[in-house]
């Protein structure tokens, strides 16, 4: 079953430091010791790298609402205690392996590895990275994998938008749902109408792009939509908080509209009744973007080669919303929780 995320807090702040096995040189790294427990920041010994291994020298990392179901034991896969989080990177190559070919020492890049990227090193096998091109900067880079890898996949791989069609997308102020915004209006040339849970947040989602606003917290999301864009109804709804939200955004769907299920923030799964699919020719989707890394190798790298080529061509435009020290992690992790952040949180490893 998918995961859902929980409500409890992690207490503000609760780091602490022990020493690395080993001698010589060591690195810092968040690490989970415990589920529903604050992370600690450790001493760890770099290991050596294997053939088709390469070292990363991590500059940013992004902060997923999936690293928190992951450290609370709550996410789709789970990892053995202890581990340390962290799914994206982006940073410059320390040290390859004998086998490596696709990248060398001093390249810029990107990697998606599933954990261990909240450290200042991070070992990856060479087919997780992606180089960057010059003009991207690795903080803008650091936001691309997650983020930008759903929204491209969910808005044209799965739901198949079209220039012109409207999307409707939920949490439409958060890392993914502003790159939904960008990806929908800048490179799919559809009008998008943005979803989200307070007044500022509308305002940032119009900001970067979004055609109409709706705060789901004043009242219904179908009215409202239905104010906007009439009886019709959108093409595309893009949802990422799960139970009325989704409800509420199927029921806003047009005649053969798509609708792609992409979390659960709120914490509640809703079930699909699926005579509404039947009356208006609706079709009902999943996203589980970091499965097509194993499922279908291409259609992910093709997301984030994308992504990247985007963000050269100056066609997206990445959003960061806060960044924190790798000793702040603990509070990078409250932030998210508690719904104050827009774009993506990032930690900061330099
Ligand atoms: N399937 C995939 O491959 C995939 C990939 C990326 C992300 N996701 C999922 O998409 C969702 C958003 O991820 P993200 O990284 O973009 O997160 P994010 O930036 O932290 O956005 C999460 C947003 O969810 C909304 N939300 C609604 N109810 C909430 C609650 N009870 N607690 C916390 N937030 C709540 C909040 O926006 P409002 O205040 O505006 O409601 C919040 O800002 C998560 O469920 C994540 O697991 C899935």
């Amino acid at each position: 079953m998918a995961a859902l995320a929980g409500r409890r807090c992690l207490p503000w702040v609760w780091l602490r430091r022990r020493p690395g096995q080993g001698h010589g040189r060591h690195y810092r790294a968040a690490l989970c010791t415990e589920l529903k427990r604050p992370l600690a920041i450790e001493e760890v010994a770099p290991r050596p790298v294997q053939p088709h291994e390469v070292r990363v020298d991590v500059h940013f990392c992004g902060v997923n609402f999936a690293d928190i179901l992951a450290c609370r034991g709550q996410y789709q896969e789970m990892a053995h205690l202890p581990f340390t989080p962290g799914m994206e990177f982006s940073g410059t190559v320390l040290e390859t392996g004998t086998d490596v070919s696709t990248v060398k020492e001093g390249d810029r890049v990107i990697g998606v590895t599933g954990l261990n990227a909240m450290a200042e090193e991070c070992i990856t096998d060479q087919k997780s990275l992606w180089q960057v091109p010059e003009k991207v900067s690795l903080q803008e880079a650091a936001v691309l994998p997650v983020s930008y890898g759903t929204a491209i996949l969910a808005l044209d791989h799965r739901a198949c938008t079209q220039p012109g069609e409207t999307v409707l997308v939920t949490a439409a102020a958060g890392a993914t749902g502003l790159a939904v915004i960008d990806v929908a209006t800048n490179v799919l040339q559809a009008k998008v109408i943005a979803a989200a849970g307070s007044d500022e947040k509308c305002k940032l989602a119009m900001k970067r792009g979004a055609q109409y606003s709706v705060n789901y917290s004043q009242g219904s999301l179908k009215d409202a939509v239905k104010n906007l864009v009439g009886s019709g109804g959108v093409n595309v709804a893009i949802d990422m908080v799960g139970g009325d939200a989704f409800l509420e955004a199927l029921r806003s769907l047009a005649w053969e509209g798509r609708i792609v299920v992409l979390g659960f923030a709120g914490g509640n799964i809703a079930s699909i009744p699926s005579n509404l699919l039947l009356l208006k020719n609706i079709c009902a989707m999943g996203l589980y973007w970091g499965r097509y890394k194993q499922q279908n190798f291409t259609v992910f790298s093709k997301s984030l080669s994308s992504a990247l080529q985007y963000c050269q061509q100056g066609r997206i435009k990445p959003h960061v919303g806060a960044t924190f020290k790798l000793e702040e992690v603990n509070d990078a992790f409250l932030h998210v929780i508690q719904r104050k952040s827009t774009g993506k949180v990032l930690l900061s490893l330099k």
